[in-house]
């Protein structure tokens, strides 16, 4: 079950985050012709020991997102504030101490760990540029309490990534993760390549992982029912925005965008009687170029319900007029002229 989420002030505060990569013609003489809109105004609040969810189809900007909240690339504009500081555009000495304590797990575990390192080398990397969060002598030590945290041998910290599966490669992708002692660790797509059985083992590994250290999470993914279980709120991202965001129970038993709705009826739905109710929503075309989104609200081209509004007026991501007098978890933010709740919109 999904915690309650905590009232305390944010630990990461995003607001109106751009990221727009040029787009270039010519050899010599480089001329831009537009820009790819990845990330095109996104915010959210992540609240210490919480997990929020990120989810959207592939190219709609999860790993930008990612990728500014780690520093690794500059935002166009906005503001990525930690602990109330914008650490947006931070550089030398005041970015690395703000990047010890957030740390990043990668999508696919065959890629990103070095074959040529052993694993105590890989785990143990961070403290050779942050030297000052393990003395020398006690990293082997160090790292071998992280691979038993993680649920790996200690005995076999001298292996190669090849002699280890894709589950306990991505527990090492997550000792390393946490060999600093982070608050908040941006998790990329980290089970969408393990097979769905060992999926469930890293999820339950992270939940614990969690509780034990108070770590904040941001867990990205492209299909809701991966975060169901680990995420205490949920942000939909269509096209380098955020188009609903919620608490847990707000977004999976009362989405009122027709994308969320989309993607919640293609989640595979174990219980039979619930899933003879449901209606399956198929999206039709396809995402279009984020070079060029649709005028309005960008779903548009893909929504059943649009109406000629919907190509003139940018929706904007707040609790829709319909339901402003509304209590309960109806009201909510969702980026929809025509938001309502739809029934059948089963998610087992
Ligand atoms: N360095 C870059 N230069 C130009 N365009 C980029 C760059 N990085 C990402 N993009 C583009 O930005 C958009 C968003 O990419 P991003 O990788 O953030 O999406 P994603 O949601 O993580 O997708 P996926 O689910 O496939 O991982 C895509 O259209 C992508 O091609
Ligand atoms: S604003 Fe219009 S096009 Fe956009 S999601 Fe709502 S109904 Fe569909
Ligand atoms: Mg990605």
């Amino acid at each position: 079950m999904p915690r309650q989420p905590d009232q305390r002030e944010p630990i990461l505060q995003v607001r109106d985050l751009v990221k727009h990569f040029p787009l270039t013609q010519g050899i010599l003489l480089k001329r831009q012709i537009g820009a790819v809109k990845a990330v095109d105004g996104v915010s959210f609040d992540l609240h210490p020991g919480e997990t929020l969810g990120i989810v959207g189809e592939s190219g709609c900007g999860k790993s930008t997102v990612a990728r500014l909240l780690m520093s690794l690339e500059t935002p166009t504009s906005g503001q990525i504030r930690y602990k109330g500081q914008d650490i947006s555009r931070l550089s030398g000495r005041a970015l690395k101490a703000v990047r010890r304590n957030i740390q990043m797990v990668f999508q696919d575990p065959y890629t990103s760990l070095n074959p040529r390192m052993t694993v105590g080398d890989i785990i143990g990397e961070p403290y050779e540029i942050h030297p000052e969060a393990a003395p020398r002598g006690e990293r082997r030590r160090k790292v071998q309490e992280l691979l038993d945290v993680v649920g790996l041998n200690p005995e076999h910290i001298n292996r190669y990534p090849h002699q280890f599966s894709g589950g306990q490669r991505q527990r090492i992708g997550i000792a390393r993760g946490l060999a600093l002692n982070p608050e908040i660790i941006i998790c990329d797509e980290p089970v969408s390549a393990l097979d769905v059985s060992v999926q469930a083992q890293v999820i339950n590994l992270m939940e614990r992982l969690q509780d034990e250290f108070g770590l904040s999470y941001v867990f990205i993914a492209h299909d809701l029912s991966v975060v169901r279980h680990i995420s205490d709120r949920v942000a939909v991202m269509y096209l380098g925005r955020i188009v609903e965001t919620g608490s847990h129970q707000e977004i999976y038993d009362h989405p009122t965008h027709p994308y969320t709705q989309a993607l919640l009826s293609a989640v595979p739905v174990p219980d039979p009687a619930a899933r003879e109710h449901r209606e399956r929503i198929i999206l039709r075309g396809d995402v279009p170029s984020p070079a060029d989104p649709p005028s309005g609200c960008r779903f548009r081209t893909r929504c059943w319900k649009a109406q000629r509004t919907c190509a003139e007026v940018d929706p904007p991501l707040a609790v829709p007029v319909a339901f402003q007098g509304a209590r309960g978890p109806v009201a909510h933010d969702s980026a929809c002229h025509f938001a309502e709740e739809k029934e059948h919109v089963a998610h087992g």
